[in-house]
């Protein structure tokens, strides 16, 4: 089977690597790929938005399946290109994509379908959102409503930093994607991901995770794409876990359908478990980064049958997923400034050494040089991952690792899965 993979960042590296160990695959073309992902693909250079060439390359190779990884190629209407074209596509069409590129549309629809998720207002001007905060009480929530690399969301403790990050928003810092303003609810919970499956009408749940989105350490610092990750996570009781499925994705997959536009991927569910039960922080038509990461490590079966089995309506006849009993974590490395400015183009040496079996590190933002030397290339550069019998075994092995790189001019958070084993010990 030929393969197009459609991205360039650490989630796709993961898949990269998972698709590339099934026996089913003959060739895995990544477009544009990273250096890291050359380990497991052809790397061709198209952009992840450049939906024409997509589709010719997908025909120069003869693609049997093209798997989508950025919400940006979704929003750009990949999926729907591939269709008239005729090519099996895992990752959902333009329209469907909607349930993330656009917050406004994400609520509404929550609210069309009886989904439970938190009080909003859509604002159209920075006056009408400034109005909107009484209605709400601190901490206040401001999103822009477009696609911001996770980096749209801020919760200000009052009033002022509220109006600041509204003038923000429309002030242009998200570009097009803050034109609107979501103003919305604090939920108090815990946060969890949850990801499930549809092949446009049948569902199966994927596996579950947390992120921890803040930049630093103690969920301090401004909020990321996110700065790493672990599975399972102990949030997600059975009882959150079905919750979840009934109340949130598969309303959400009927839901869709129903308006026109069956999904046809991977549905990120980005919940708070609240008190009464979860309640939907967002929606993401794409994998998480890096949820997909701790995902990988941690799945048993051949992934690829089941994006197969997605973008063709055959899920239903797909045997249930097998995971293993290991734990996996994921540590992000990012470039020092980042989320706001990265520092691009220093180097990063180290990677080269055996961190054993157990350890995987995916590239995110890294560029080879014509010295052949590896650089930063973006916010979020590297994502060392590990898996172990525990939790707290997979992130001793991860952090033994990221030790051993050699990256002055990156940072990372220390005390990744701190809900489960506490903060970590003073240096
Ligand atoms: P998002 O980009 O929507 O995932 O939001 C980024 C982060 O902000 C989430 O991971 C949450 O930690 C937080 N957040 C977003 N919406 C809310 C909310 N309504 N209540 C509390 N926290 C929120
Ligand atoms: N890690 C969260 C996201 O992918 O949006």
């Amino acid at each position: 089977m030929n393969i197009l993979l459609v991205g360039s960042g650490g989630r796709e590296h993961a898949l990269a690597w998972k698709i590339a160990a099934s026996p089913l695959v003959s060739r895995l073309v990544a477009a544009p790929g990273n250096p890291g992902m050359a380990a497991q693909c052809e790397l061709r250079d198209v952009s992840p938005t450049d939906v024409s060439a997509l589709v010719v390359l997908a025909r120069e190779i003869a693609a049997d399946l093209v798997v989508i990884g950025p919400e940006m190629s979704v929003a750009a209407g990949l999926a729907d290109a591939l269709e008239a074209a005729g090519i099996a596509c895992f990752g959902p069409t333009a329209a469907a994509g909607q349930l993330e590129s656009s917050k406004a549309f994400a609520k509404g629809f929550a609210d069309r379908h009886g989904l439970p998720t938190a009080a909003y207002r859509v604002c159209e001007t920075a006056e009408a959102a400034k109005a909107a905060l009484a209605h709400f009480s601190p901490p206040y929530v401001v999103k822009a409503d477009g696609l911001a690399a996770g980096k749209g969301v801020v919760i200000a403790e009052g009033r002022a930093e509220a109006e600041a990050a509204i003038d923000d928003a429309f002030g242009g810092r998200f570009g097009a994607s803050g034109a609107r303003v979501v103003i919305e609810e604090f939920l108090e919970g815990e946060i969890g991901s949850l990801f499930a499956l549809c092949d446009g009408k049948h569902s199966t749940l994927f596996g579950w995770a947390q992120d921890h989105k803040r930049a630093f350490d103690g969920e301090q610092g401004p909020n990321t794409g996110g700065m790493g990750t672990y599975s399972p996570a102990p949030v997600f009781t059975d009882a959150l876990v079905e919750q979840t499925r009934t109340r949130l994705a598969e309303p959400a997959f009927a839901g869709i359908a129903e308006e026109g536009s069956p999904y046809r991927g991977v549905l990120f569910v980005e919940l708070m478990a609240t008190r009464d039960g979860p309640k939907l922080v967002e929606f993401n038509a794409r994998f998480g980064d890096p949820e997909c990461q701790v995902l990988m490590l941690r799945l048993k079966s051949d992934i690829v049958p089941y994006l197969m089995a997605c973008a063709t309506g055959r899920l239903a006849e797909a045997p249930a997923l097998e995971w293993t009993d290991d734990h996996a974590a994921c540590v992000v490395l990012a470039a020092k400034g980042y989320p706001d400015k990265p520092l691009s183009g220093t180097r990063i040496s180290g990677l080269d050494q055996d961190f054993g079996p157990d350890v995987v590190v995916f590239h995110a933002g890294t560029r080879r040089e014509a010295d052949g030397n590896l650089v930063a290339a973006g916010g979020r550069v590297l994502n060392v991952c590990a898996r172990g019998a525990t939790l707290q075994q997979a992130r001793d092995r991860a952090y033994a690792a990221v030790d051993r790189i050699d990256w002055p001019e990156g940072f990372h958070r220390r005390d990744i899965g701190w809900r489960v084993l506490g903060p970590p010990a003073r240096p």
